[in-house]
């Protein structure tokens, strides 16, 4: 079958012909991959940053962000035939007894770090023809959200973030309007931003590029105000926006996050779900982070990967999100390219917010 593969050793890319994998365990089912999503960390386990594969494979096959068809079930998958469309979860646990998050089924909390990720770390992932795993690994998708339903997984980012941020904010009982920044106009900031909006946040996308443009064309149509870097610096950002009590970073950008730490407002939270890659260190002024969050109650935390519920929010919310802006929704999706245009997707400069490949 087509793969698209990564050689990290070779440092080479390759659309190849690798074997078909085929049911093992009566748990497990086989699936038709239809689309896959690229990434940012697609692009950087393909400038060889980082990205295993398999014990004994030369080559990953890359891709994390999927949908797939049902084409065969063993005998003990009960919630599955085929036919059914799914998008199948990304990390799987650790063999470690002590990992509580992973025996727990939460493997997005791992603590020893030896997780596996499909695509990503140790298992192959999806830019295949065909895919085999557990189907408990897998979430059903209504039939509605076909053509969006590859929009998942990055939703799942933003989905465990804001389980996290209700979870935190629950130490503040009384009722009131929240604002939200969102620090990044791509696919997950974006999605972010849709998801606080139709949790009923009064949301802000701070990005580099000015408006004009399609990631402000989105955040309009979503009723957020897209604010540019251009024409705003952050001062005038808080300025614009008055109190913020959440902040939702999906640049990866260490220095614009910690400037951004600097204006939230009191009893806010923080959280950073992008990973930045190893650069030479900031300069920032810790004292002042260090009072403003003391003195005003604040918490930053990081948010990394998803579990089952986030997935299943996330397949929800996208139902949600089609009702009420379907275009916006559509408009994330700026290319679909055969697996033949990997190389161009994967190393070069391609634009648009979220590019798929149909397998
Ligand atoms: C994926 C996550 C994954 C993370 C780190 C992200 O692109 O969406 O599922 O855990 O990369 O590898």
């Amino acid at each position: 079958m087509k793969a698209i593969t990564v050689d990290p050793a070779r440092r080479t890319l390759a659309l190849l012909d690798a074997p078909e994998p085929a049911l093992s365990a009566p748990t497990q089912a086989k699936l038709r991959m239809l689309e896959v999503g690229v990434c940012g960390t697609d692009k950087e386990i393909c400038a060889f940053e980082y990205g295993t594969p398999p014990a004994g494979s030369a080559y990953l096959i890359l891709g994390h962000e999927s949908l797939a068809e049902v084409a065969q079930v063993g005998d003990r998958v009960g919630n599955l035939k085929p036919g059914d469309l799914v998008v199948t979860m990304v990390r799987r646990p650790c063999a470690h007894v002590h990992c509580r998050p992973c025996r727990s089924g939460r493997q997005d909390y791992c603590v020893t770090g030896d997780f596996v990720e499909r695509g990503i770390k140790g298992q192959h992932g999806f830019m295949s023809e065909w895919v085999v795993d557990d189907a408990q690994y897998m979430v059903p998708v209504p039939r509605a959200l076909r053509d969006i339903g590859v929009l998942v997984e990055p939703l799942t980012i933003a989905e465990k973030a804001l389980e996290q941020v209700a979870a935190i904010q629950r130490r503040l009982p009384w009722e009131g309007d929240h604002t939200a920044l969102v620090l990044g106009a791509g696919p997950v900031g974006l999605l972010g931003a849709m998801a606080l909006r139709a949790a009923g946040y009064r949301v802000f996308v701070y990005s580099l590029e000015a408006a004009p443009n399609p990631k402000a064309d989105v955040t309009a149509q979503i009723g957020a105000t897209y604010v540019s870097a251009t024409t705003h610096d952050m001062a005038a950002l808080r300025e614009t926006i008055g109190q913020i009590d959440l902040v939702f970073e999906a640049t990866g950008a260490p220095q614009l996050s910690f400037d951004a730490a600097r204006i939230l407002g009191a009893n806010g939270v923080f959280v950073l779900s992008g990973v930045p890659g190893h650069k030479p260190p900031i300069t920032f002024d810790a004292g002042a982070l260090m009072r403003g969050m003391v003195l005003q109650n604040q918490v930053l935390v990081g948010t990394v990967n998803a579990g089952r519920a986030s997935f299943e929010a996330a397949i929800r919310d996208l139902g949600r999100f089609m009702e009420r802006w379907p275009e916006a929704v559509r408009d994330l999706i700026t290319g679909r390219f055969p697996a033949t245009g990997y190389e161009a997707l994967l190393q070069g400069r391609a634009g648009g917010i979220k590019n798929v490949i149909t397998m």
